[in-house]
């Protein structure tokens, strides 16, 4: 029997006291409790955090009380989720805040790619960057403080690997223990290693994310577990910071495009959140297009906007090398919807091969990242092609997860052997220009410099420059 809080007492955890509400995205309706489901009790659609004082701030001051922060060594100063915590749910006090100085992402420019695909201002926001390697984190802060302030012992998840690393340390963090439920065999080694040592307990399930996501539901209406999926609407306001800290990177000055991946569409729902907000408020005078890219083995946004008008969602039995969004069923589709039209963002699909070159690029720029944030570039260029973005317009490229965060990924690609055996192996010779293989030689002066040698005839081209 499981104890339903870290307090002695047997009744239920009780709900933060504060100034902001639930609304549904559905109907509208607004509520200061949210079921565990986090589910309208009119309606059934998903909840989304509101906060009425967030609207009435100067927003000049607020760019200055931002920025001052930055220099400040107070923990939740040090933090880039909640240096911005005028437009965030407030937590009962600053101690009770989870944090492990997460956000504070670089934004990078890539000078190869821009070249490369003529976009003289491209740039990526390494959420890679983050303290799990991902950019769960930003959300896992928020989520992890409200769970432990509402006296929950035990916070679970399904999870496609980067979630659950993320959960498993917030909890560890915050005294609390938690449950992850990962399909078997279909995470990364990295991303499993990571729960494992952050002391989760973890459950691999032989079913795929979806299946596992189902699991979960019907576990928190039975059990005193706080679910930390991206369903609850405190993750979404966390992963709004991305959008706060991007602007402040570019002096508030808004880029024509910001590009995502899409997997349960939490993060798209999120920036967009952050985006309408800030524009809400005065901090931006105009909205970028947001825009949504999935792997086309993991296509059930791309499917429901040209199958469904965007009306109903369309379901894929998800395959795909990006594991991370390996995702058929995504929770957040409707709030996915409603920002891309919102904002006019695209919505593109890409190949496997298209996204094994695309981080592969990302990588060759000194940055790196896991496969599913290469569908980002992999997107734009498509989007280029077709006109949607234009040269001379501001890009930015949301890497969500570390390059070392799926090291098998990066080794088969650079030893060839990535698509062997499948449909795409004759196709992936193409890619060869970019692959980097080991070379294994005698432990000999000579032998070194002849590789040398030949590594400068074959490729003159490459230069650090
Ligand atoms: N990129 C990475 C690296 C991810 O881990 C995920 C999702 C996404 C993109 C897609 O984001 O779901 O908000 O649309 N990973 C989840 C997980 C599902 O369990 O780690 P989304």
């Amino acid at each position: 029997m499981l104890p339903s809080s870290t307090s002695e007492k047997s009744s239920k955890p009780s709900p933060p006291q504060a100034s902001f509400g639930f609304r549904c995205i559905g109907c509208g309706s607004v509520t200061n409790t949210a079921a565990q489901d986090f589910r309208c009790s009119e309606c059934g659609n998903l909840l989304e955090i509101t906060d009425s004082s967030w609207n009435s701030r100067n927003p000049t001051a607020l760019k200055t009380l931002w920025r001052e922060r930055r220099s400040l060594n107070a923990s939740l100063d040090l933090s880039g989720v909640w240096r911005f915590r005028e437009l965030l749910p407030g937590p009962a006090s600053e101690d009770s805040v989870v944090t492990l100085r997460e956000g504070n992402t670089p934004l990078y420019e890539l000078p190869q790619s821009s070249r490369r695909i003529g976009i003289p201002r491209l740039y990526a926001k390494h959420q890679g960057m983050n303290p799990t390697g991902s950019f769960k984190d930003t959300g896992m802060t928020v989520a992890a403080t409200f769970a432990r302030q509402a006296g929950y012992r035990w916070v679970a998840c399904a999870s496609t690997g980067n979630t659950s690393a993320s959960m498993a340390a917030y909890a560890a963090r915050g005294g609390m223990r938690s449950l992850v439920l990962v399909p078997e065999g279909k995470i990364s080694w990295s991303k499993l290693s990571q729960a494992l040592d952050y002391g989760a307990l973890t459950c691999q399930l032989r079913t795929d994310f979806d299946g596992c996501l189902r699991l979960l539901q019907e576990l928190v209406r039975q059990a005193p577990v706080y679910q930390l999926n991206s369903i609850n609407p405190f993750r979404l306001e966390g992963q709004k910071t991305l959008a706060l800290e991007l602007l402040e990177q570019l002096d508030w000055q808004p880029p024509d495009h910001i590009i995502v991946p899409g997997g349960n569409l939490g993060n798209s729902s999120a920036i967009g959140k952050a985006l309408l907000e800030m524009l809400d408020l005065g901090l931006i005078p105009s909205l970028p297009k947001l825009s949504v890219i999935q792997a086309e083995g993991a296509n059930a946004l791309v499917r429901t906007l040209r199958e469904g008008g965007g009306k109903r969602l369309v379901s894929v039995q998800a395959e795909t090398r990006a594991t991370a969004i390996r995702i058929g069923n995504p929770a957040s589709w409707e709030k996915a919807v409603k920002v891309l039209q919102a904002t006019g963002g695209a919505c593109e699909q890409v190949s496997e091969l298209e996204i094994a070159q695309a981080k592969a690029e990302i990588g060759a720029e000194g940055i790196g990242c896991e496969p599913a944030s290469a569908v980002t570039l992999a997107g734009l260029k498509k989007l280029l092609q077709q006109g949607f973005v234009k040269p001379e317009e501001t890009v930015v490229l949301v890497l969500t997860g570390n390059l070392l965060k799926d090291p098998d990924f990066t080794m088969g690609f650079h030893r060839g052997d990535l698509f062997q055996g499948t449909a795409d192996e004759r196709e992936s010779a193409r890619l060869n220009p970019f692959r980097h293989p080991p070379v294994v030689l005698d432990a000999s002066l000579a032998a070194v410099i002849k590789t040398l040698e030949q590594a400068e005839e074959s490729n003159p081209q490459q230069s650090n420059a």
